[in-house]
């Protein structure tokens, strides 16, 4: 295995050059068509079977081993943030509002090294390897899309890698269960009457209602929810009112819900459900409480997880794997693949040579996040060695 790593080296400096061209010009959402060509250009002449989306622009090539074997499936997302970068790099992002601040970038150039590499080794490979590269993970769920299209048809095994700056270069992390969180949002308008904000009385004032809410949820976080089986609530925009003298008659907030097991998933919808609508009514409102569904828990299959901790060992050399002792509390679409196959997606270390604590450099959706490129060889071998030991 050590072998991949420097084969991965080689192959590197086309990949830094392609994350980089990614880089300064991030796309959005589901349509990412510029990616999209570069993805088919940076994989032209390789021993590959190709298709791409239709409700998305995204690429899925297959490589046939040399013999029959199972399905490993490889992915990738390339959708970008809604967001300004200040990472101060020379190739940052060339368009407005839009950065590659979660390294999506780095997650595509990564796989098409794989991609180069495992064609190279055709021979080694008993089987198929699927490379998928998937728009849309940032709250568009792609990866839903993709598996309406068929991305996961015949596919045995997934894998994934999710960088962060937040580990050394050279380590990598996983862990067996959950590894991210669902990712859940509620929405609730709180319905009184408004009024003069003298005359209390003759109103209904949602504010202090909407206030209860907010409170009586952290609460119920806390009496209702198992501390070994969390769930995290955060309420992040508050609406009411206009001016000091009038009461309002609606009030809003929003938030995000965050849990890393199915079970409290549902009961913890069912508490905020119940607080909005029952504390409204303790105060004589009403409240629309809008729940959307977002990304389910991401769980790493046991085996797979153990499995890559051996192969990281392995390719990156002894000391370089972490078991994470919990998850984290962001969400990846990915999960939906790992709903339906035994996989494991890993978080690979990139932190800036220049910080010496990677806990303190800034991590993925911060508009100052940089990247180590150091590592991109790190998930080249990765990618390339969790293929071929299957
Ligand atoms: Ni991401």
């Amino acid at each position: 295995m050590h072998d991949l790593l420097a084969t991965a080296s080689a192959v590197a400096d086309g990949v830094l050059e392609l994350r980089r061209d990614l880089h300064q010009h991030p796309e959005l959402g589901l349509d990412n068509p510029a990616t999209q060509q570069r993805i088919l250009d940076a994989l032209d002449g390789l021993p590959l079977e190709i298709r791409t989306g239709i409700g998305l622009t995204s690429v899925v090539a297959d490589l046939d081993g040399a013999s029959d074997g199972p399905t490993i499936l490889l992915r990738a997302d390339t959708d970008a943030l809604p967001m300004s970068e200040d990472s101060g790099e020379p190739f940052c992002s060339q368009v407005d509002g839009r950065a590659h601040a979660c390294g999506h970038d780095a997650h595509t150039a990564m796989l098409v090294g794989a991609a180069r590499l495992l064609a190279d080794r055709r021979s080694d490979i008993h089987g198929r390897v699927r490379f998928m590269f998937q728009p849309g993970e940032e709250g568009k769920g792609g990866a839903g899309v993709m598996l309406d299209e068929g991305v996961l048809d015949g596919v045995d095994r997934a894998f994934a890698i999710h960088i962060t700056p937040n580990l050394p270069v050279g380590w990598a992390a996983c862990r067996p269960g959950p590894l991210m969180a669902s990712t859940d949002e509620m929405h609730v308008t709180v319905r009184g009457r408004g009024g003069h904000a003298s005359m209390p009385y003759l109103c209904t004032d949602p504010v202090p209602a909407m206030a209860t809410m907010i409170t009586t949820i952290q609460t119920a976080v806390t009496r209702e929810i198992d501390p070994f089986d969390p769930a995290l609530v955060t309420v992040a925009h508050v609406e009411a009112g206009t001016t000091t003298n009038v009461i309002p008659e609606t009030a809003f907030f929003e938030g995000t819900i965050r849990c890393v097991s199915e079970q409290t998933r549902r009961r913890i919808r069912e508490a905020v459900e119940r607080v909005c609508t029952q504390v409204a009514a303790a105060h004589d409102c009403t409240a629309e409480v809008d729940l959307v569904e977002g990304y389910p828990v991401t769980v790493n299959d046991a085996g797979e997880a153990a499995r890559f901790a051996g192969i990281c060992e392995a390719t990156l050399g002894a000391q370089s794997f972490v078991p994470l002792p919990s998850p984290v509390m962001g969400g990846e679409d990915f999960s939906m693949l790992l709903q339906r196959v035994p996989g494991a997606m890993a978080l690979l270390g990139v932190c800036p040579a220049d910080i010496a604590d990677a806990r303190e450099a800034p991590p993925c959706h911060s508009n100052r996040m940089r990247i180590d490129e150091a590592g991109l060889r790190h998930g080249i071998a990765l990618h390339a060695a969790m293929a071929l030991d299957r």
